[in-house]
């Protein structure tokens, strides 16, 4: 069904409009109780064996909704609604910045894959903070937050504009997330080199320490397109610091192995690669990473996640959680409750009780 109407209705539309519109929809059901409860109940039915306990914190579930679909925290309840186990909202910069000029997101459908050169369009993190700030209290979503650097702000001053961020959206996270790994703002990447990520890090530490009581789980985003030694040298900067996670991977700037039109990949132009063409390399990061911090650490595995196969590979390969966006454009609304029902009959099929059990079996053997 969901297939039929991709290619009847949005298809036809620009990318970054039919997100709009089909968010629009999603908001609009969640905000009529009745429907968002029968959506939830035939979308969202959680099998208590894949509760997932991670980063300290208590899920129904281990798969995620990545940063970029819900830039500025507008539609947590509906995407919850929708069977996402916890949603990461951003990325959030200090100041609000409307992004690169469109059109900015494209599909690769052969590849079902998208390419997007967004520049951390949102409102900027003071808007966002007073929108979850008035986020009803019993409200049940899991909220991690993505912050980046405003881009007008130069390199040299990128600790300060995190930290700003932070001071506002410290109170209103489960988890909080560096994002250093976005190649749609000039500069950002640099970010990731160990002397200039160590400083950010340990000031976003404090920062959160300083602005709540308890502990606000912080990780790190890093890219793909890392050479390995520098993968190695994150790993060990998180563990120094005793950062609480990884998540990997973010979009690669790489073009390779793709089945669409050369000519149509080069007339995209710049901008992040997502999909299943990610697969390999985010498994390998993943992997590395794995080995590298031998369980010490959480890591939240991104990157070409389409099936429960993919998720469990992943969770197999080191990772206590996963998260996906790509695929959800293609697979629809029913992506999540397919993930969730193949996990829970892959969990069941295997030697494990639970999904914390099965975490790193594969690096293990
Ligand atoms: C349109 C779009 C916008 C994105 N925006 C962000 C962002 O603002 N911050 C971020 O950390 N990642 C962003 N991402 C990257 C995703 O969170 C994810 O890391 C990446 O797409 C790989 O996962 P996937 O293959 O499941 O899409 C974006 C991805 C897409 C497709």
């Amino acid at each position: 069904m969901y297939k039929l109407f991709f290619n009847l209705v949005f298809k036809r539309l620009d990318p970054e409009k039919a997100h709009h519109l089909a968010f629009f929809w999603i908001r609009l059901a969640s905000s009529i109780p009745g429907l968002r409860n029968v959506v939830a109940a035939v979308l969202a039915p959680r099998d208590p064996k894949l509760r997932t306990k991670a980063l300290g914190l208590d899920l129904p579930g281990p798969f995620g909704l990545a940063a970029g679909f819900d830039k500025n925290a507008v539609g947590i309840d509906g995407l919850t609604m929708l069977g996402f186990d916890y949603v990461e909202i951003g990325t959030v910069t200090a100041q609000a910045q409307p992004g690169n000029p469109t059109p900015r997101l494209f599909r690769l459908i052969e590849d079902r894959a998208l390419i997007n050169r967004m520049g951390f369009n949102n409102e900027g993190s003071a808007a966002v903070a007073a929108r979850l700030a008035a986020r009803p209290k019993g409200s049940k979503a899991v909220v991690g937050v993505n912050i980046g650097k405003t881009k007008v702000v130069p390199e040299a001053e990128a600790v300060g504009d995190y930290v700003t961020s932070t001071e506002r959206l410290a109170r209103h996270a489960d988890y909080f997330v560096v994002n250093v790994s976005s190649p749609n703002t000039p500069g950002l990447r640099n970010l990731q080199a160990v002397d200039q990520l160590r400083p950010l890090l340990s000031a976003v530490r404090e920062t959160l320490d300083a602005n709540t009581t308890g502990h606000i789980p912080l990780l790190v985003k890093i890219a793909p397109d890392l050479a390995d030694a520098d993968v190695d040298a994150v790993a060990d900067l998180a563990l120094e610091l005793q950062l609480d996670g990884i998540i990997a991977t973010n979009t690669t700037i790489g073009r390779e192995g793709l089945r669409s039109d050369a000519a149509k990949v080069e007339a995209v132009g710049a901008g992040g690669l997502s999909g299943a063409p990610l697969k390999s390399r985010a498994n390998e990061v993943l992997e590395r990473l794995y080995a590298r911090t031998e369980g010490r650490i959480t890591l939240v595995a991104v990157g070409g996640i389409e099936t429960a196969e993919d998720a469990w590979q992943r969770i197999l390969a080191g990772a206590s959680l996963v998260q996906g966006y790509s695929a959800f454009i293609y697979e629809g609304p029913f992506w999540c409750r397919r993930v969730h029902k193949g996990l829970s009959a892959l969990l069941a099929a295997s030697p494990y009780a639970t999904l914390g059990d099965a975490v790193g079996a594969a690096a293990r053997r």
